[in-house]
Formats: C-alpha cells, structure tokens, sequence
C-alpha cells in the first residue's frame, strides 16, 4: 500500500475551553463548557491533507481508551489511512486549550502515547510516499529519523517546526521545505534576522507563516510574499496544522511550492473562521469560493 503523503506526528484529545481571560499564577477563573475535539498537529496535518483529497497515511501512537477512539474515528471519516496508528500502553495524548474571543489560544499538552513514538516506527512506512509532513510533538529521534530515512529514499520531506526542537545539522540539510511561523522563525535565527537566513540552516526551501499576514516562501531565487484573505478569526487552533496539510498535499499533487504555499494560506484563513482543528478544516469543494 502506498500513500502520495505520510504524516509522522501526533494525535491528542483536545480539551477546550473558552475565557475572557487566562489564569495567572494562583488565580481561579471560570470559562464556558468544555467542548472536546479530535487534535494533535499529527492528526491535524493529516485530516487537512485527506479532505483536500490527498491519499494520506498518519504515523502516530495513541492509548487503549476513548480519546483513542475519538481520534480514530475522526481520522477514519476523513479518509486518512490508520494502519500506521499503533495503539501502545500510554494514555492518548491530551492538550489543554484556552481560547480567548480574539480567537487567540494558549495550549498545554500531555503527550501520553506520543512519547511512545519510536524511532523504529519509521521503518518500512516510506515506502512509495510522495511527500512526508512531520511535526513535533513525538520524540525528535522519531522525526530524524523519518527524515533520513525518507530524504534517502527520494521522498520529499517538509517538517512543521511545531513545537520547537533543537533539530541536528544533518536533518535540516535533509529537508526540502522547513515550514515555521514567525515565533519559529526568531527561535531559530534571532528577532531581527532576514528571513532569507533560514536557508543557511541547511533546507531547500521554507515557509514562513505570519497568520492574517499571510506567508513568506523563502527559495534560492528569492522570497514571495503571499497575502491571506482577510477573514474573521473565532479559533486559531491548528491553522498551522491545516496550513501543513494542504502545502503537503498540493505539493503531492505536483503543484510548486508557492502555488502550495497559496493554496495553504486560503485552508488556514478558512481554518480559524470555524471552532476547533479538525473539525474546521475545509474540503476541497469549499476552496474555489477563495
Ligand atoms: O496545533 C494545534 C494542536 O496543538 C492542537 O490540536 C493540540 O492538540 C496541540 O497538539
Ligand atoms: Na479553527
């Protein structure tokens, strides 16, 4: 069985609550219901990428419970292929998520079953991929190693820097796309460096996502910049994620990084009019209205 895009990342349970504020330190503040939603930037890229009608295969761990079951039915509907889905002894992930009403949110994860993704858990699973997404909330041997593994065999690799991780010389000169947003990007070359830079680091390519800003896609012949529709964010939660999924599906279906880059900056700005991940992320039906 071959897949055009394998994601390698994570799943969690998304636990979300609605505040007027965040808590400081010691303070009690109450929020609205929590509503709880299929996550994880894993999963997320995954579901992005199979609604647009990319032929998609997710990598992950997740637990023997019902959060595990919540994601994989999720997964299941929206067409990702869940072989690859291994069910371990851990709990599956959980992230904490608050959302302010300026569509803002600040997230606390419990990896869970995610740690549990393995470096070995690569092997075997490129095999006649197109384009392989990776992300970071699995263990950064596991994404290293899906990127050695992949760039050897021919694969196009794109990584979401989500969350930061101090990635090694050689897997970032592996890479064909690093994708960042702007706080990724100051993390890696410093606030007020050219984004140009980022191709010092070692990739082909990269992506600099600037939410209602658009993006930046940074190649040897230069930098474009691509303008997002302006829209009216409710939830901002995952747009990186859809972003990740439709480049990575554009790219699988040929089309050039910043037609890619175009396509994505549209999902995402449709992304964060919806409440929640997954399930905001639009179908491929929904795109033209852009
Ligand atoms: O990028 C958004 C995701 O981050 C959420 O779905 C949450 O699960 C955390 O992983
Ligand atoms: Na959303």
């Amino acid at each position: 069985m071959t897949h055009d895009v394998l994601v390698v990342g994570s799943a969690n349970a998304d636990l979300v609550v609605s505040t007027d504020r965040r808590p400081g330190p010691g303070e009690t503040v109450l929020g609205g219901d929590t509503v709880v939603s299929p996550g994880g930037k894993g999963a997320n890229t995954a579901v992005a990428a199979a609604r647009l009608g990319a032929n998609v295969a997710l990598l992950a761990a997740i637990g023997d419970d019902t959060y595990g079951t919540m994601l994989s039915a999720s997964l299941r509907e929206a067409g990702v292929r869940t072989a690859l889905v291994r069910t371990v002894t851990r709990p599956t992930g959980i992230a904490y998520i608050t959302v302010t009403p300026d569509g803002e949110n600040s997230i606390l994860v419990s990896p869970g079953a995610n740690q549990a993704l393995d470096p070995a858990a690569v092997e075997g699973a490129l095999a006649g991929v197109g384009v392989m997404v990776a992300s970071l909330e699995v263990p950064l041997p596991t994404v290293e190693r899906a990127i050695e593994v992949a760039s050897a065999a021919g694969v196009r690799t794109v990584l979401n820097l989500s969350p930061p991780a101090d990635l090694g010389a050689r897997t970032l000169a592996a890479l064909d796309v690093l994708l960042v947003n702007e706080h990724e990007a100051a993390w890696l070359l410093g606030a007020a460096a050219e984004p140009a830079r980022l191709l010092d680091l070692g990739p082909r390519s990269a992506v600099i996502t600037r939410g209602a800003g658009g993006a930046l896609v940074v190649t040897t012949s230069g930098i474009t910049e691509l303008a997002a529709p302006s829209v009216e964010a409710v939830d901002t939660t995952g747009a990186g994620d859809a972003f990740a999924g439709a480049l990575a599906a554009a790219l699988a279906a040929g089309a050039g990084l910043e037609v890619a880059a175009r396509r994505a900056v549209g999902v995402a700005a449709i992304s964060v009019t919806r409440p929640g991940a997954q399930p905001s992320y639009p179908s491929a039906e929904e795109l033209p209205a852009w």
